[in-house]
């Protein structure tokens, strides 16, 4: 397997993480799919074959994604356990690839942050993390005590950066500021993000980030499926769904047809450049706010992440940019 990291014709697309001296493609795979169907995150995918796995994760390899975004909840530890065996049985070399990985803060104090790392380490099998985040805001901690322990884990060296998911614009800031006292920056924030998804550029966490230089990461970019427009094609498919889907994510007659108006043009965008609307979805999210977002699309399949990384590779102009922005910003 080539090296990722040294990769002379990929490395020229990368960009930095927030302040950190970490560099990412601008998509990172995306493995919520990898939980195996165990626990419940895992209930919303239906269990991947290793091979199908270890081919996704080749495929988003040899498209020059240099990163993967998994969690300690994504089938309690199953995600970065496949992840992990993929990786191997490609031959990656630890630290030739990124990895985010997530702590579970639910009914949980910040103590548990130091004490289940090495559970974490253990599950990706040698693969360092580069990034860990605290999954959602409702730790039974105060926000200071879960930097605290997160900025002990930097300075012992057990992950290289920091970052944070789901948290309001005010909880954004307080993060920020803590862990600046302790001279370590706030690398990201990862936010449900997508074209039918624009709450973050309403309420202002999206300028927010900005301002404070930390990296916003969206996630289900492709809000699960429904930007491929293939609901749009086929809406009875929406019974097939997996009910947790359908529940988190509205699919209904109603919200097709509320959205309907942006799959026309991005079906228009797409055929210009010979490409999916998927793939536009992924290409506007990454472009649309220059360097600061990054997008990890989730894949079910080879072909799902063939399809997706080649989004890395369209360039959308200023007026296609502005086009799907208009159609898409009051949805
Ligand atoms: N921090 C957080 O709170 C949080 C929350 C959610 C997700 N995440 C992260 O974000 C990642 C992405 O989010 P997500 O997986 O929820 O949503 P997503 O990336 O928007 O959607 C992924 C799903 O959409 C379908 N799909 C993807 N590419 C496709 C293509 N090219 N053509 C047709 N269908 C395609 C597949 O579903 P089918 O199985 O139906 O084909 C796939 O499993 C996750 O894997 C996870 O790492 C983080």
């Amino acid at each position: 397997m080539s090296d990722p990291l040294k990769s002379e014709t990929h490395s020229n697309n990368f960009r930095r993480l927030g302040e950190t001296e970490i560099h990412l493609s601008p998509i990172g795979l995306g493995t919520w799919q990898f939980s195996s169907g165990v626990g419940n995150l895992g209930k919303f995918w239906d269990p991947l074959k290793s091979d199908t796995m270890t081919g996704i994760v080749k495929t988003a390899l040899n498209s020059g994604v240099n990163w993967f975004d998994t969690a300690e909840s994504y089938g309690d530890g199953a995600s970065e356990r496949n992840l992990s065996t993929s990786l191997k049985s490609l031959d990656v070399t630890p630290g030739n690839v990124i990895i985010a990985d997530k702590w579970w803060p639910k009914q949980r104090k910040a103590s548990s942050i130091i004490e289940t790392i090495e559970e974490r380490l253990k599950c990706l099998q040698g693969y360092p993390i580069d990034l860990y985040q605290i999954h959602w805001p409702e730790s039974e901690s105060w926000l200071r005590t879960e930097m605290k322990m997160l900025a002990q884990l930097v300075d012992e060296g057990k992950v290289k950066a920091v970052g944070l998911c789901n948290y309001n614009r005010r909880d954004l800031k307080r993060a920020h500021r803590q862990l600046r006292k302790r001279g370590i920056p706030l690398a990201s924030i990862q936010m449900r993000y997508s074209l039918a998804h624009r709450d973050i550029d309403r309420n202002n966490i999206m300028n927010v980030a900005k301002d404070l230089g930390v990296s916003v990461i969206a996630w289900s970019p492709l809000e699960q499926g429904l930007l491929t427009g293939r609901l749009h094609d086929n809406p009875e498919s929406i019974n097939n769904l997996n009910k947790h889907r359908v529940e988190m994510f509205g699919f209904s007659p109603q919200r097709l047809k509320q959205t309907q108006e942006l799959i026309n043009v991005l079906k228009k965008v797409a055929e210009r450049h010979h490409a999916t609307p998927a793939q536009i979805s992924v290409a506007w999210l990454t472009q649309f706010h220059g360097e600061s977002v990054f997008a990890i699309p989730g894949a079910s399949s080879i072909e799902q992440a063939e399809s997706n990384c080649a989004s890395m590779l369209i360039k959308l102009t200023t007026d296609e940019l502005g086009e799907i922005d208009e159609v898409s910003k009051s949805l």
